[in-house]
């Protein structure tokens, strides 16, 4: 008798440790229904930076770290969303059985984490209709589908590269993809990951080439309004083979899916780091006209010069003005964690500018010559 009181009594503590809710207040676990007039979608890759976000921005954060029960709430208790990631090696989904256990997993997953929605993060090389190809837009629907009818109001997103002209051998079907989501996460960063031309460092993410893949994925017809633009919280650090006069530093050359040379070449570098580096650097910041963005030079321990791109709030707002005129569904950026959050003064301003870049409080419609 007792040992199988105790095994019922297991199995009822198991079914409802499984549904316990971790939050203070029990509606705290209930998914977030409202939809945000804008986006703000961060990703967070774990820790507890994202204590120190500023939530009166933050609508969505995609859980790329390990799943945290304290976020959630947090997340909910703010209004927004927390959303999983997802990722899935393509030739294992081409098997519709296989594609749809993957999608029932991840949906169980959010229901027992109480979350809102996933993020689909493929940056897997894919030939035009090739299975993968088709797999991958049926996988965006039938995800879309299961999320929003097994937790209503949940959000459904799919990260692309920052052009649609099959970068890195992304050749996805990004119409239908667009169609059946909810949002495209526009990874506007990593633009030199092919480099055709000169093997130079440049910007992470050039204003006017930023811009103009937008103009490609609109006139594609994918609504303005299901993208959200994302900004990198990231540079890229490049070992100059010469560096000259006139700011050319030449890099070395490191192949990408078919490209001579690449971003590969640089290693990427956090916004917090950089914001110390560039006291000591030789140039201090410089700001090119032409891609619209900020970099410094500096001298290594073996004599090497060094040239240093990233994206500040100068030039993060100039795009981000670009996100409201063209009525982009949001912003966000890889990722929330790459700011220094301590209490220290000078990187606590730093900190708070990178977040008020996102969304610019005055903003003004170019005025019109009279
Ligand atoms: C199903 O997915 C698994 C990995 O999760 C893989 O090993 C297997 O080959 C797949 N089956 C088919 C038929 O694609
Ligand atoms: C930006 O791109 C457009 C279209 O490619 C081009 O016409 C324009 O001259 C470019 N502007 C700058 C400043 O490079
Ligand atoms: C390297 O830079 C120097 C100084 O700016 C320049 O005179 C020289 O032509 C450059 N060499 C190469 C191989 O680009």
């Amino acid at each position: 008798m007792w040992r199988v009181g105790a095994v019922v009594l297991l199995s009822l503590c198991a079914r409802v440790w499984s549904s316990v809710c971790p939050c203070e207040r029990e509606e705290l676990c209930q998914p977030i229904r409202t939809q945000p007039e804008f986006e703000v979608f961060v990703f967070d890759v774990g820790k507890k930076a994202w204590k120190f976000y500023d939530w009166t921005k933050v609508t969505t954060v995609a859980a790329f770290g390990a799943y945290d029960s304290e976020l959630m709430c947090h997340a909910h208790s703010k209004g927004a969303r927390l959303v999983l990631k997802g990722d899935v090696h393509l030739p294992d989904i081409v098997d519709a059985d296989n594609r749809t256990a993957w999608i029932q997993r991840k949906v169980k997953l959010a229901k027992s984490q109480f979350m809102d929605g996933m993020n689909i993060d493929i940056e897997q090389a894919v030939e035009t209709g090739s299975p993968e190809y088709y797999a991958l837009t049926d996988l965006v629907k039938e995800a879309s589908e299961s999320f929003h009818t097994e937790i209503p109001g949940s959000q459904v997103s799919f990260d692309v590269a920052w052009s649609p002209k099959c970068i890195d051998k992304r050749c996805y079907d990004y119409v239908a993809i667009a169609k059946s989501c909810d949002l495209l996460f526009v990874m506007s960063y990593d633009e030199q990951s092919q480099i055709w031309g000169d093997c130079i460092a440049m910007a992470n993410a050039p204003f006017n080439q930023t811009l103009t893949a937008y103009d490609q994925y609109i006139t594609m017809n994918i609504e303005p309004n299901k993208l959200v633009m994302g900004v990198p919280w990231y540079g890229y650090d490049y070992t100059c083979l010469n560096h000259s006069k006139d700011e050319i530093c030449t890099i070395p050359k490191v192949p990408f899916r078919g490209a001579p040379c690449s971003d590969a070449s640089g290693k990427q570098i956090p916004y917090s780091i950089m914001m110390k580096q560039i006291q000591h650097s030789m140039s201090g910041r410089m700001w090119d006209e032409k891609q619209r963005a900020p970099f410094y030079n500096y001298k290594d321990a073996k004599g090497n010069v060094h040239q240093v791109w990233y994206d500040d709030p100068e030039s993060i707002a100039l795009k981000a003005s670009y996100v409201a005129q063209r009525g982009l569904k949001g912003i966000g950026m890889w990722n929330g964690n790459l700011l220094d959050y301590s209490k220290d003064p000078v990187a606590r301003k730093q900190t708070e500018d990178m977040w008020n870049a996102l969304k610019p409080t005055g903003f003004i419609r170019e005025s019109v010559p009279v």
